[in-house]
């Protein structure tokens, strides 16, 4: 009989890969914000009597950084609260909790790709929240695998390369920042990276992203020059400190994978070639 295994989250951005990568395996529940409020203890322990979950892949979190800096309040309770209703339901039942955590728990001052065991220092509210659903994981009693990464982006929601994709096609300026660096990350990989996880049988805090490392400025050079061949698009590098955002990031954090490869034998592919796969596979479809 095949295990069961719930999503939340499933609409998002990540969980939209999940659900198909473990479709084959498992008998996937995939729920989200309409069908469960993680927020509310009672929803999510109905959830569980009704899915009996073997296993549960959390993807439900708020992730608007810079609004978390004036809703502190919503992003602890939904990324803090929220995690730790749906991890004491986990241990209830005795299901595997795999969750995702944030490389904005750091505070990027390292000079060296971070590791699992690094000390930990948000700059932002969405990082302290984050860090607060890693200690719900940990407190809760529940068997947990959470997964730290980075730099998402995928075919589901707004990311980085379709706002440079878009802008691009309207001839709109581009101004992008050249002092933060990190690694960006194909969700698809990432749900990939997950099932190899599980299948390892993987617990605790595991770092994973695509490989390599790269700025926001030169990730959105690359993505021009694969998107457009034949057209010049200046694109011009700006600091963190000129756009005045209200949530501070890290300067550094890429994060270290010697730990997910030694688990599962298998050797993060380097973001360009995730990132040429990806736009590729976008213009086919908009086209
Ligand atoms: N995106 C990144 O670059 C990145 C980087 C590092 C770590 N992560 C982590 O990866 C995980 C997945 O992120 P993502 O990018 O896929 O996020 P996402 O696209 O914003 O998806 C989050 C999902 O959670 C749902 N949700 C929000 N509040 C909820 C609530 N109270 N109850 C139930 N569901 C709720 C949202 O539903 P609605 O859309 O209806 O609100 C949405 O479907 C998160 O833990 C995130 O912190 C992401």
């Amino acid at each position: 009989m095949k295990k069961r295994l719930l999503v939340t989250g499933a609409h998002g951005l990540l969980g939209s890969e999940i659900v198909p990568m473990f479709r084959d395996a498992f008998e996937v529940v995939p729920v989200d914000l309409a069908h469960c409020d993680i927020t509310a203890a009672a929803e999510v322990s109905r959830l569980f009597r009704e899915a009996r979950p073997d296993i549960v892949i959390h993807c439900a979190a708020y992730t608007a950084v810079d609004r978390a800096e004036t809703e502190r309040e919503k992003a602890f309770l939904v990324n803090g609260q929220g995690t730790r209703n749906v991890a004491e339901c986990c241990a209830r039942a005795g299901s595997l909790l795999v969750t995702f955590g944030s490389d904005y728990v750091f505070g990027g001052m390292g000079g060296r790709p971070c590791l699992e065991g690094d000390e930990t220092h948000p700059l932002s509210a969405y990082g302290e929240s984050k860090l607060a659903a890693e200690r719900a994981c940990a407190e809760s009693g529940a068997k947990f695998l959470s997964i730290r990464t980075q730099w998402l982006y995928g075919a589901h929601g707004r990311n980085f390369i379709t706002a440079i994709l878009d802008r691009a096609k309207k001839g709109e300026a581009l101004r992008v920042v050249d002092d933060q660096t990190g690694c960006p990350t194909w969700a698809r990989d990432l749900a990939d990276a997950t099932r190899r996880l599980i299948e390892a049988d993987a617990t605790g805090i595991v770092h994973f992203s695509n490989g390599g490392e790269t700025t926001w400025f030169e990730f959105a050079r690359m993505i021009v020059a694969e998107a457009f061949p034949d057209r010049t698009i200046e694109i011009a590098p700006v600091s963190t400190a000129s756009l005045a955002l209200p949530a501070s990031r890290p300067t550094y954090s890429p994060l270290d994978k010697g730990y997910y490869r030694q688990l599962t034998g298998h050797d993060p592919r380097g973001w360009q070639d995730a990132a040429r796969e990806f736009i590729h596979s976008e213009t086919e479809r908009q086209s």
